[in-house]
């Protein structure tokens, strides 16, 4: 018999044995509990459902108010909310699985509905984004920023060690800094959105010393081989750019590399959208990181088999396919059907297009939604 293909082999991420190289990748979905922004029943069953990934990154999960943009999702700043976690990761690991946190801050994507006292959302430079977030009134245009003094950003970095402090309470085994998709630390990392003149503006140095400090100080609470972070050198996403990706890109991993972290996650081309948006040469990453190279963006199953029997990545993350497939790393084991998520329900609610998609072995017996 032939073996399995190597993406359905167990991983050794520094030290923590992943059942296998599918990565249920970070999704927001909006079901956190009104009002405390904690994690609840409801969420600890999605992801239960969701436990056979070898690794799951959690949505993202703002580290404090201020870096919250979207109405409902989780955050990791309050006791509360780092009990609610803790009743997902239990769920999690008896199922068997493991499961990172994103931590979140998304700088200007914010509306000042969501901000204490109706405050601007903060940025590297007062910059409007041409991008929308969703509030009680629903979708909206973001508002606009404020740029950060450089005495406010030693405060930024605390409220990282504070939710890292939290999330190991929560029980995770590990942390995922989000510094892509436009959100506050890719905002200083692209030359589009930071226009600073300090030493966190100008030089590609200067624009990823946050990024790097808030690294260097999570690293303090967690073994930096529990510690992966987020990117996506050239995402349009939340309106951000930068005038040389790969030099910017280049620098940021050699960094990472020297800090010895667990892994690199990288949004190969436009968030949500095409691979080849533009140019990057991804292999140059992958080579400068000594760590695990986990993949994103539109991958098939084919693509994902290939791309880790050929080395091009460690692992291969999964976003929309794990929305309406709890049993995804089966599905893909055995080259089923996948069921089609419903993009109504993709953000708030409740139980519906969200822990009702049916698994093959509850097809089997009432064949809905499967095609
Ligand atoms: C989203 O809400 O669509 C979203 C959130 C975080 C991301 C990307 C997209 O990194």
């Amino acid at each position: 018999m032939q073996s399995e293909p190597k993406l359905f082999q167990p991983y050794d991420l520094g030290g923590l044995r992943l059942a296998n190289r599918v990565v249920m990748a970070p999704l927001t979905r909006a079901r956190a509990t009104a009002g405390t922004d904690a994690a609840n029943e409801l969420m600890v069953e999605y992801y239960r459902q969701r436990a056979s990934a070898g690794l799951i990154v959690s949505e993202a999960s703002q580290i404090s108010r201020q870096g919250q943009g979207y109405l409902q999702t989780p955050g990791v700043y309050t006791e509360e909310q780092a009990r609610g976690w803790r009743l997902v990761t239990d769920a999690v690991h008896e199922a068997g699985g493991k499961i990172f946190i994103q931590l979140w801050h998304v700088g200007r994507i914010s509306h000042v509905d969501l901000q204490a006292g109706g405050a601007a959302p903060v940025a590297p430079s007062a910059i409007q984004a041409k991008s929308r977030v969703f509030t009680a009134q629903g979708f909206v245009e973001t508002s606009p920023p404020r740029a950060l003094e450089a005495e406010e950003i030693p405060g930024i970095v605390a409220d990282y060690v504070h939710a890292a402090r939290l999330s190991r309470q929560a029980g995770f085994d590990g942390v995922e800094i989000h510094a892509a998709n436009g959100y506050l630390l890719d905002q200083f990392q692209k030359d589009a959105t930071n226009h600073r003149t300090d030493s966190y503006g100008g030089s590609i140095e200067n624009r990823c010393r946050l990024t790097l400090e808030v690294v260097d100080a999570i690293a303090k609470i967690w073994p930096s081989d529990r510690i992966g972070i987020r990117l996506a050198p050239v995402s349009p996403a939340n309106d951000v750019a930068d005038s040389d990706p790969q030099a910017l890109f280049g620098y940021l991993v050699r960094q990472l590399d020297a800090r010895r972290l667990a892994y690199i996650h990288v949004i190969e081309g436009a968030t949500q959208g095409a691979r080849d948006f533009a140019p990057f040469d991804y292999a140059a990453l992958r080579k400068a990181f000594r760590g695990a190279y986990i993949a994103n963006n539109g991958f098939s199953r084919d693509m994902a088999v290939e791309a880790v029997e050929a080395g091009a990545a460690d692992l291969v993350a999964f976003g929309r396919p794990f929305i309406a497939n709890p049993d995804l790393v089966e599905r893909l084991r055995r080259d089923a059907a996948l069921n089609t998520p419903d993009n109504k329900t993709f953000y708030g609610g409740g139980a519906e297009g969200y822990t009702d998609y049916p698994t093959l072995a509850a097809s089997a017996a009432q064949p809905v939604r499967l095609h």
